[in-house]
């Protein structure tokens, strides 16, 4: 065996590697999770690709991990920007990064639409100012004034006969969703795990699978990465 050396402290991968990284992936969301010491530990960047191949990034919120099936989701505005380029190219990455525990999780895979039960589930849970923000928000389109936005969300509230009183007094109030939100599945074929480690002997590996409509998933390769 060689000795260890002085890099050799701190967390690592375990040896061998497990057959699925979702197992993992999850106890560190959940670490991540109970820390406290991360604001936002469901934040997550989505890189998309646009018609010309030209990607683009930009943080959404993890809002459910199926172990078993190996996905991610999140929720968005359909017509915005990422929604108009997962339409046109459902292959996509994400990437966690938890800074105080040193974890990243990177993932690749294609994206599907969550369905409209488990999508209006989801709404129901939100906020009321964030439920009338999903209708009065073209997101990603020009603006013509922060006032403009502000003006549009009191239109919706005026247009949903919303009972204003009764929000704010944080009564339950019905907000149905509107047709151009929903949520994405990113089905994951390959998923890559990094520790930070002293003098950038990081520890990474990664895990890929086939996945296909035919077949279904054939099981993870994993495999150690250089640093
Ligand atoms: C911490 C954080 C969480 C966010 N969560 C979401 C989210 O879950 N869904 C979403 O559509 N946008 C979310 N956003 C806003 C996006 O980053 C982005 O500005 C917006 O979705 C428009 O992106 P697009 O024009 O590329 O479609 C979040 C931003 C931050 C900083």
């Amino acid at each position: 065996m060689t000795s260890p050396g002085p890099f050799d402290a701190g967390p690592s991968l375990p040896e061998p590697l497990p057959d699925s990284p979702f197992p993992l992936f999850a106890a560190w969301f959940d670490e991540a999770r109970e820390r406290m010491d991360s604001p936002n530990p469901d934040a997550m960047t989505l890189a998309t690709v646009g018609p010309g191949g030209q990607p683009s990034a930009r943080v959404v919120l993890c809002k459910g991990l199926d172990i078993e099936a190996g996905t991610v989701d999140f929720y968005t505005n359909l017509r915005s920007r990422k929604g108009r380029e997962i339409e046109g190219n459902p292959l996509s990455a994400l990437c966690f990064h938890w800074d105080t525990v040193e974890q990243q999780v990177r993932l690749e895979g294609r994206l599907s639409r969550v369905s409209d039960a488990e999508a209006d589930a989801y709404f129901a849970t939100r906020a009321w100012q964030s439920r009338i923000g999903a209708w009065a928000s073209e997101q990603s389109e020009p603006l013509q004034s922060r006032e403009a936005l502000l003006k549009q969300a009191m239109e919706q509230i005026l247009e949903l006969d919303l009972d204003i009183a009764a929000a704010v007094r944080g009564d339950p109030v019905d907000i149905p969703r509107p047709p151009h939100w929903g949520g994405y599945r990113m089905t994951a074929d390959r998923v890559e795990l990094w520790i930070g480690g002293a003098g950038r002997m990081h520890d990474r590996a990664v895990w890929e699978r086939v996945v296909s409509c035919e077949s279904g998933d054939g099981g993870w390769l994993a495999q150690r990465l250089q640093p």
